[in-house]
């Protein structure tokens, strides 16, 4: 197989990535990504010089551009990862979520069907439902409700791509995934933030109560499901990908701290998210039966991992968090 993804150079694309060449997923990868502040050539550099891979710097948004590529390399299927995907930036700045996340899709797909590529996976996140009351859990059917100009951008997208089987018959599957964690995430989600800080011994900030639930899925998980949905998923249908381990926020925050031997004292309560969806909860079944994936890292392991990751690797944890990281970190919790 020969495939395209786009936003290979982030924290779940270029995990995919490493995974597709080293486990021998694919024949060819090519990488198109604009390398925003999110994007990082250091992610990939246990590929850079593998003859399967190629990297494009590009922004989706450029229809000549992805025109071209798609004619040169005549990939079997697209894998689409480009997004912004950070909510507290949404709402800091939604701009660049509607141009990236709507039209630069949009562009995808068009390119796509003009080329006729035999598979888009277009994907997306379990922000999509918004925010689930106990106990219910959200399958593939549940409405759409997003709360933050992030999810909406996806949710849109997701409809988009939709259509485009609808109406085009473009062979295209979505996926809808729940918090990823692991290795060479940017430090600000929730978790690496957490590690990063901890290590350095700065507050940690707790958005109100801390008791908003998140369902966990280790990245590499999330990898192998996408691509059981690739061989096994059936054009035009959405498959849920979830990590099976529902945590408030707080607890994942203790439990950081207590692998660290930090004490508790370092958790501080800021004002909320607005909007801050309080539960997310999603079933897998639908994925589970049609190729038999299920999330295989238990959460304890997968947080020791990742906590023993960004302590064997402080340079890359500095380089990220220079520069633009601070300004950032600056606007979003000066004042809060
Ligand atoms: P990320 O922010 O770490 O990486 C995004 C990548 O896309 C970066 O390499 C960036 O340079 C690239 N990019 C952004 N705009 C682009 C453009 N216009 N053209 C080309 N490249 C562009 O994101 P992530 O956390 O790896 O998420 C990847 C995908 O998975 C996103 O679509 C996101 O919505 C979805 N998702 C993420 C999670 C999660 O927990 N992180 C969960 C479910 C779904
Ligand atoms: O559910 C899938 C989604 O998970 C993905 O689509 C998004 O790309 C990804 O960013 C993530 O969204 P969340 O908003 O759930 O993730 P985040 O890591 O930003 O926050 C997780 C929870 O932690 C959320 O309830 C907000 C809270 N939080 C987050 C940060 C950064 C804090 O309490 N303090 C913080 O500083």
């Amino acid at each position: 197989m020969k495939w395209l993804v786009t936003g290979g150079a982030g924290f779940i694309g270029s995990a995919f990535i490493r995974l597709a060449l080293g486990s021998g997923w694919a024949r060819r990868v090519v990488n198109l990504d604009k390398l925003t502040y999110a994007g990082n050539l250091e992610n990939l550099a246990a590929v850079q010089d593998d003859p399967r891979y190629r990297f494009v710097h590009g922004d989706i948004c450029d229809t000549r551009l992805v025109e071209r590529l798609l004619e040169e390399e005549r990939p079997d299927a697209i894998i689409h990862f480009a997004a912004e995907s950070h909510v507290d930036r949404s709402i800091l700045g939604p701009e660049a979520f509607i141009e990236t996340n709507v039209r630069g899709t949009f562009s995808l797909l068009e390119a796509a069907r003009k080329a006729g590529v035999a598979r888009f996976l277009h994907v997306s996140t379990d922000e999509v439902y918004g925010s689930i009351e106990e106990p219910d859990e959200a399958d593939e059917t549940w409405p759409l409700r997003p709360s933050s100009p992030y999810s909406a951008s996806k949710a849109g997208s997701d409809l988009l791509a939709l259509s485009y089987w609808t109406t085009f018959r473009l062979p295209v599957i979505v996926t809808r995934a729940s918090n990823n964690y692991g290795p060479y995430q940017f430090p600000e989600k929730l978790i690496p933030l957490m590690i990063s800080n901890a290590l350095e011994e700065k507050p940690l900030p707790i958005y109100g109560d801390g008791m908003q639930v998140r369902d966990w899925l280790y990245v590499d998980d999330h990898c192998r499901a996408i691509r059981a949905a690739l061989e096994h998923g059936k054009p035009g249908e959405i498959y849920n990908i979830g990590g099976a381990r529902a945590l408030p926020n707080r607890r994942v925050v203790e439990m950081i701290l207590e692998i660290l031997g930090k004490p508790y004292s370092l958790m501080t309560q800021v004002k909320d998210r607005p909007g801050h969806d309080r539960r997310y909860a999603i079933t897998t079944e639908k994925l589970a039966k049609a190729s038999g994936w299920r999330p295989e890292v238990p959460f304890e392991e997968g947080l020791e991992r990742t906590i023993r990751w960004y302590r064997d690797n402080p340079g890359w944890v500095a380089r990220v968090k220079s520069g633009e990281y601070r300004k950032y970190y600056e606007q979003n919790y000066a004042n809060r």
